[in-house]
Formats: C-alpha cells, sequence, structure tokens
C-alpha cells in the first residue's frame, strides 16, 4: 500500500507501506521525528514508521532510521491474496510493482515451468508458484533464502525448488523452462548469457531494469543481440528522470 505523505514535512514521494510498517524517504533538512509521529497518528495501526536512507549492494538491503514507533522490523504482510512475512531491515519490497505481478499472473498457464533468479523473499515466485507446474527460484542472501521458505510454507506453495546462492550457478543445475523473471533492477543483461542456458525456443524472459528513458532505445539494441524485445512495459517511475521498466524477450533461436 502507498499512501499520500503529510504535507510539509519534507517527505518525498509516496509512503510505502509494508505490513504495519511505514517506510519513507525524506528531503535533506526534513524534520523526520516530526513526520513520522504525524504518520502514526494519521494512521493509528501503523507501529512504526522508518526512514529508507539508502539501499546497498547487490542484496539490495535497506539501511533504515527509525523515526517513530516501536521499531519492530519483522511484519506480515498481505498483497493479491498472498501472505509474506518480511524483516523491513534485511529486504525491500515495493508496492509499486502490483500492476507487473498482475499482469504476470494473467500471462502464466497452469502447465509452465519458471525461474525466477532473483527471487528474493517470494515476491513473484509466491504468486506466479500458485499458478504454473513448477517454480525454481534463486537468491544470493541466504536471509533470504530462510524468509523465502517461510513464504513458500506459509502459501501452501508445494511445487518450488528453492536455491541458495549465485543463479548463475543455479542456472547449471536446471532444465529448460518455459519463463525466467529476472527482477533485477541494475546490470540485469549481465545474467542475461546465463538465462540463456536454460531458454528453449519458446521461452519468455522478463527482464527488470531501472533505466534512463532517454537511453531505452540503447538499451533495446543490446539486448536484441541475442533476443527479441517483444515488449515493454513501465513497471513504475523509480526517481527522478529514471524508470523501471520490464523487457519481455524471446532467444533469437527461436525465429
Ligand atoms: C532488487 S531485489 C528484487 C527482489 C524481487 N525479485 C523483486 O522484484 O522484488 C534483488 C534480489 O536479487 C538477489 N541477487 C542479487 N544478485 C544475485 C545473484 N547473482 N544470484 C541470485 N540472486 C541475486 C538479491 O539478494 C535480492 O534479493
Amino acid at each position: 500500500m502507498r499512501l499520500r505523505p503529510p504535507p510539509g514535512l519534507g517527505v518525498t514521494g509516496r509512503i510505502n507501506v509494508i505490513g504495519d510498517i511505514a517506510l519513507v524517504k525524506l528531503s535533506p533538512g526534513a524534520d523526520g521525528k516530526r513526520a513520522g509521529e504525524m504518520i502514526l497518528r494519521e494512521n493509528p495501526w501503523i507501529d512504526s514508521v522508518f526512514e529508507v536512507r539508502t539501499i546497498s549492494g547487490a542484496e539490495r538491503r535497506p539501511v533504515l532510521r527509525l523515526l517513530a514507533g516501536s521499531g519492530k522490523t519483522l511484519t506480515f504482510h498481505t498483497e493479491l491474496g498472498f501472505g509474506f512475512f518480511v524483516d523491513v531491515k534485511k529486504f525491500m519490497w515495493s508496492a509499486g510493482n502490483l500492476r507487473e505481478k498482475k499482469r504476470l499472473l494473467e500471462t502464466v498457464r497452469p502447465d509452465e515451468t519458471v525461474a525466477d533468479l532473483f527471487a528474493g523473499i517470494g515476491y513473484w515466485t509466491v504468486p506466479v508458484g500458485s499458478r504454473v507446474k513448477r517454480i525454481y527460484s534463486s537468491d544470493i542472501n541466504p536471509e533470504a533464502v530462510e524468509f523465502l521458505c517461510y513464504n513458500l510454507i506459509y502459501n501452501r506453495i508445494k511445487n518450488s525448488v528453492v536455491f541458495s546462492g549465485d543463479c548463475r550457478t543455479f542456472v547449471n543445475y536446471l532444465p529448460k523452462v518455459d519463463r525466467i523473471i529476472m527482477g533485477y533492477l541494475f546490470e540485469t543483461e549481465k545474467f542475461l548469457d546465463h538465462a540463456l542456458k536454460i531458454c528453449g525456443p519458446d521461452t519468455v524472459v522478463h527482464l527488470h531494469r531501472v533505466i534512463r528513458k532517454k537511453n531505452i532505445d540503447e538499451f533495446v539494441s543490446l539486448l536484441e543481440k541475442k533476443f527479441r524485445v517483444v515488449d515493454i512495459v513501465k513497471v513504475k517511475s523509480y526517481s527522478p528522470g529514471r524508470v523501471h521498466f520490464v523487457f519481455d524477450l524471446v532467444p533469437r533461436h527461436r525465429a
């Protein structure tokens, strides 16, 4: 869920609510404590408000500062009828990806096999896994994999195979799949040659990438060396001038 920020207190963008925890970004010089207290007052069901200072490293780990509330970071979040245990200081969760999740759920077929190479705590694996024959999921962050397993069990997804480690290793153990989700936002294209190892002629790859709009043509040319770009969908605005897109690709050897 995303809430409008209280006006005039330096909260930039929407308030990202995960379970009963609110995450905000602040402009320089903002009175974070006042903003946090105001958010709690206006939304009494929220337990804690944190400022997201940065998101660091390949594991995309949030660096948080408590603004108001108890300071607990473990919460339970529901989305599209699925439940997720999330520790907001360990993992990121974007409420802004919901439209893309719905699109993906409308696209998958029950007889598909899917690989979710950057699975995190199961943002895509759980809903997609509920609709397909088998889902193979990897993440390099062992803590994310631990939560991925909790979330698979909670949601009774029984057709999943989970790998704790680098997806570039995982693909060496996988058969060809019908669909690949690459939910990593930066330099995702560097993993494409590895994804190609599990592509059959009809495999669809959903490659996520944050990119400046003006750089799209150049990026598409790069992708088109080995894939055909069949669709480009805007997931959300990411930061001023930068957009989170998903590129739907099919391998060139299909043609
Ligand atoms: C931006 S998060 C996205 C999580 C989720 N796919 C989503 O869309 O919300 C990226 C995830 O990729 C994982 N990751 C980064 N490099 C990886 C690699 N080489 N192999 C597997 N997972 C990796 C991180 O640990 C993190 O959980």
